[in-house]
């Protein structure tokens, strides 16, 4: 990792984002040509294949002899290793992009030891750029492409909050949630009774969070836990794509990533199940805790 110029890849990360960011803006979501592929809510379409087809290409003229990860050229059985890999999802709430809701993104992760060390998510919709080089710290850039501030855009740092207000508690907390795309089987019951538990009232044995999100793309939940605009995220079944690179940005903006199953505080990052708090002066260890107490005996599992 010593020799590896973590900020000279995150920048063609960046260029590359902006490439992809045109491709996804020019395609007309009437004509999207949408296919599915575990079920009928798991869409697939052809500009999530053209734009993971332009980044690889990119990608592996720059860096030869780094490893490829990506959605779409996924096979079953492979294994992201130790050494230097991009992690890239071509389209992060493909869901999202077919319907024309603009909380769409190309997520592109470097992972070095299965570790997250540059993450770059870009919203094109918003012009909304995420990015973290490890050890440098996390930042959002609004509008470089629609050149404001003189075409650099407004960065700012994350989390956006100067002085980031301690935990309080899940009564306390935005949540962010996902349904996902499996709805038949134990780990969707349990999701669906875990969400129940967060939002009922105290009396009724809950949790009586502030309330729910689903922005739909694992990479901007996390991105908006690196923001402090939602105090946790927790999801099951979602990929080392979709949560490399915000993984990357969230560590940076002071949040930790523990297992979305109850014990284990620092999961694998293709573990597929996640819960990320946001950075705060105290209250992180008590909140992930808590929410696992919410949880119960039930435990996600994607291991078939
Ligand atoms: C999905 C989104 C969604 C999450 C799923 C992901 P996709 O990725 O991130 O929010 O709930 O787990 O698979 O299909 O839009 O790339
Ligand atoms: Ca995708």
């Amino acid at each position: 990792m010593a020799d590896l110029n973590l900020q000279e890849i995150h920048d063609a990360l960046v260029s590359i984002a902006h490439e992809a960011g045109r491709m996804i803006l020019s395609a007309n979501p009437t004509d999207i040509d949408q296919g599915t592929k575990l079920n009928s809510v798991d869409i697939v379409t052809e500009t999530d294949k053209a734009v993971e087809d332009l980044v690889s290409s990119k990608l592996r003229a720059l860096y030869p002899t780094f490893a490829f990860m990506g959605e779409e050229t996924y096979k079953p059985g492979n294994k992201i290793g130790p050494e230097p890999t991009f992690v890239v999802d071509p389209i992060d709430g493909t869901t999202n992009f077919v319907h024309g809701f603009p909380e769409a993104c190309i997520s592109l992760g470097l992972a070095v030891d299965r570790r997250p060390a540059v993450g770059v998510v870009y919203n094109p919709y918003q012009d909304k750029l995420y990015s973290a080089v490890r050890g440098r710290g996390a930042f959002q850039t609004v509008g470089q492409v629609w050149g404001l501030e003189g075409g650099r855009g407004r960065v700012s740092r994350l989390p956006l909050a100067r002085n980031p207000a301690p935990l309080a508690g899940l009564d306390a907390s935005l949540v962010a949630v996902e349904w996902g795309s499996s709805r038949d089987d134990a780990n969707y019951e349990l999701k669906t009774a875990v969400f129940k538990r967060l939002a009922a009232a105290k009396p009724q044995g809950g949790a009586m969070v502030h309330s729910l999100r689903s922005l739909g793309s694992a990479a901007l939940n996390l991105c908006a836990v690196a923001a402090g605009q939602v105090d946790c995220y927790w999801e099951g079944g979602c990929w080392v794509w979709d949560v490399c690179a915000g993984w990357a940005i969230l560590a940076e903006a002071g949040g930790i990533m523990a297992s979305g199953n109850p014990g284990t505080w620092e999961p694998a990052i293709d573990e597929r199940k996640y819960l990320a708090v946001r950075g705060a002066p105290s209250g992180q260890k008590e909140l992930v805790q808590e929410f696992w107490g919410v949880i119960g005996e039930g435990r996600m599992d994607y291991s078939s």
